[in-house]
């Protein structure tokens, strides 16, 4: 078991982990997901202390790594980290590069490493490759060779940092399928991964990481189907987000008109989609709340979804209930019935914004 309590890494400009407290039970396969700089290198190299946290305190069973006094080569023994870019020994052969870390830190005799490497070699399906040299192989019979050399020290605790990134897509299914039986055995492995259908198919929890943390904590299916944050949400389903805030009748319209021209280039969005959230933005905000509401109060959020080439516009604002397609302008009426479909309009005077319009842009 690996227990992380009130965990703090932090870097001179950054603070990737602020506070992360959590409990990875044995035999949990989790994938660890997230935007770029969240910090799953970071979590997943503190756990084996190639990281020391600026404060907090971790324990692999009941040793804590954190305690200056802790034996760290022994804890290390019992875990296995594999990396994305192989770190084979060049002038070793495959089987040597296998047979060496349990024969150098466990002091195995050479006939049972050799014995048991070359079982190794035959579950990644390379034992004709025993007598190679790293240089000799590609990318993905390394990493392949790379995860043997890491089982070869029967690791209770496997950690995998995006080991298939560094890859050619022809060679990712190769060490996938690795991957995918090692996640069988009952070891507890924990894997940082930009596959998301892999990783839903592999793992038993999957921890999203984002603000400084583990942001959402839960199955595959939760995360992946149902997700309960809002920035899970938007990443499992890889969504560009445009939010844009109104406080004043007199605003910035044409720097705002530049900021979703930016994101829809930048976003690669059809033509047709950025001119109606144009006209959306244009029609609702300007020719309407900004017409309505004397000291306005508007949160525009545009999220469109690439692979489904779909965008939703959703406008918040706060002030009296009014639904600008049943008592907006006429003309503003017709022009939206021609960019955005299905609207969904709701009053919730609960809420900081008490209206809320949600269209489909078309
Ligand atoms: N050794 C370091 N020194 C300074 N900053 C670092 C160091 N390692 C990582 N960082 C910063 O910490 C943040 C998190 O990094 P990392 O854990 O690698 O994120 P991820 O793996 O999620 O992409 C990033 O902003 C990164 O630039
Ligand atoms: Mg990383």
């Amino acid at each position: 078991m690996i227990r992380i309590e009130h965990l703090k890494k932090e870097y001179p400009n950054t603070t990737p982990l602020k506070d992360v407290s959590t409990v990875i039970n044995d035999g949990d396969v989790i994938s660890v997901i997230g935007p770029s700089g969240t910090g799953k290198s970071t979590l997943l190299r503190s756990i084996n202390m190639l990281e020391v946290p600026t404060s907090g305190h971790i324990w692999i069973d009941d040793v804590e790594i954190t305690d200056p006094k802790c034996d760290l080569e022994q804890v290390r023994n019992r875990m296995g980290m594999v990396f994305q870019s192989f770190n084979l020994f060049g002038h070793m052969t495959v089987i040597e590069n296998v047979m060496s870390p349990p024969i150098d830190l466990l002091g195995m005799d050479r006939q049972r490493a050799y014995d048991e490497g070359m079982r190794l070699l035959r579950a990644v399906g390379l034992s004709d490759k025993a007598l190679n040299y790293p240089d000799e192989l590609s990318g993905g019979q390394k990493q392949r060779i790379a995860i043997a050399r890491t089982l070869a020290m029967d690791p209770d605790i496997i950690l995998m940092d995006e080991p298939t990134s560094a890859l050619d897509p022809t060679m990712v299914g190769e060490v996938q399928a690795v991957i995918r039986e090692l996640a069988k055995t009952g070891k507890t492995l924990i894997i940082v991964t930009h596959e998301m259908r892999f990783a839903k198919s592999i793992c038993n929890r999957v921890f999203f990481m984002d603000e400084g943390g583990i942001y959402e904590d839960g199955t595959p299916q939760q995360i992946f189907d149902a997700p309960v944050g809002e920035k899970t949400r938007r990443f499992v389903r890889g969504l560009k987000v445009l939010e844009l805030d109104i406080q004043n009748t007199i605003y910035d319209f044409l720097g705002m008109q530049t900021a979703i021209e930016e994101y829809c280039v930048k976003n690669q969005m059809p033509y047709r989609m950025a001119k109606h959230i144009h006209l959306t933005f244009e029609e609702t905000v300007q020719q309407n709340l900004i017409a309505e509401y004397e000291k306005p109060d508007i949160h525009v959020t545009i999220e469109y979804s690439e692979e489904e080439e779909t965008a939703v516009y959703t406008l918040d604002y706060s002030g009296k209930k009014y639904d600008i397609l049943s008592e907006g302008n006429e003309l503003s009426v017709s022009v939206l019935k021609t960019t955005a479909g299905d609207p969904r309009y709701e009053w919730d005077e609960t809420r900081k914004y008490q209206n809320r319009l949600v269209m489909n842009i078309l």
